[in-house]
């Protein structure tokens, strides 16, 4: 295993993984640390399904163009205009991650344990993404189909979700962003 500042400087967005589904320890492993990030007050206002079926993933990657096709983002319009994008990249297992609407810190709580299950998935060498794109089929015209069809709990909306699988390809680091410290001493 390696060690925590490894694991941070190493992880990468992966957006090209193998089709073999990962293992179910390394899966239990990732939610576990989902499950252990800080929320405020203690109110771990998020709730994840972990989705492995392809038909339902197809099924969301499709409600989602559908939404960014409309998007007043060029950026986002392009990516629903694009008939090759799949917006998990083809990953055997995704984990979208919902935030319980009337918590205040739900969109915090729920970045801090997508960045741990990030953090996890790279400590066990398994590939992962934390795509927010997905949030958009649930503001459109399927979202009620959708939210039945995935089981989601009264009062929680989507906000992200983690794609995994095992990597086939490098990931490579941007250059970090100069003159973001400061001291004072
Ligand atoms: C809030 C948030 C939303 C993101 N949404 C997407 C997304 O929808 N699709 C995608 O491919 N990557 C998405 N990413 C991944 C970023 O593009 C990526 O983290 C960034 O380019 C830095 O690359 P790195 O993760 O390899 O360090 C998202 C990241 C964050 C933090």
């Amino acid at each position: 295993m390696k060690n925590t500042l490894d694991v941070i400087k190493e992880r990468r967005s992966i957006r090209k993984f193998k089709p073999e589904q990962i293992k179910e320890e390394e899966l239990q492993a990732i939610i576990e640390a989902g499950l252990y990030a800080p929320s405020a007050v203690n109110k771990q206002s998020w709730n994840f399904t972990v989705i492995q079926n392809k038909e339902v993933l197809d099924e969301l990657n499709v409600a989602t163009k559908n939404v960014a096709k409309c998007s007043d983002n060029e950026f986002i319009k392009k990516m629903g205009e694009n008939e090759k994008y799949n917006c998990f990249y083809h990953a055997p297992t995704v984990i979208l991650v919902s935030g319980k609407d009337d918590e205040r810190s739900k969109v915090v709580d729920c970045s801090a344990a997508t960045q741990n299950m990030l953090l996890a998935a790279e400590a066990l060498n398994v590939g992962s993404c934390w795509v927010e794109l997905v949030s958009l089929a649930f503001m459109g015209p399927q979202a009620k189909e959708l939210r039945d069809k995935l089981n989601l709990p009264e009062g929680y909306t989507p906000l992200y979700c983690v794609l995994l699988g095992y990597k086939d390809m490098e990931g490579k680091a941007a250059p970090r962003k100069e003159n973001a410290v400061q001291y004072v001493r």
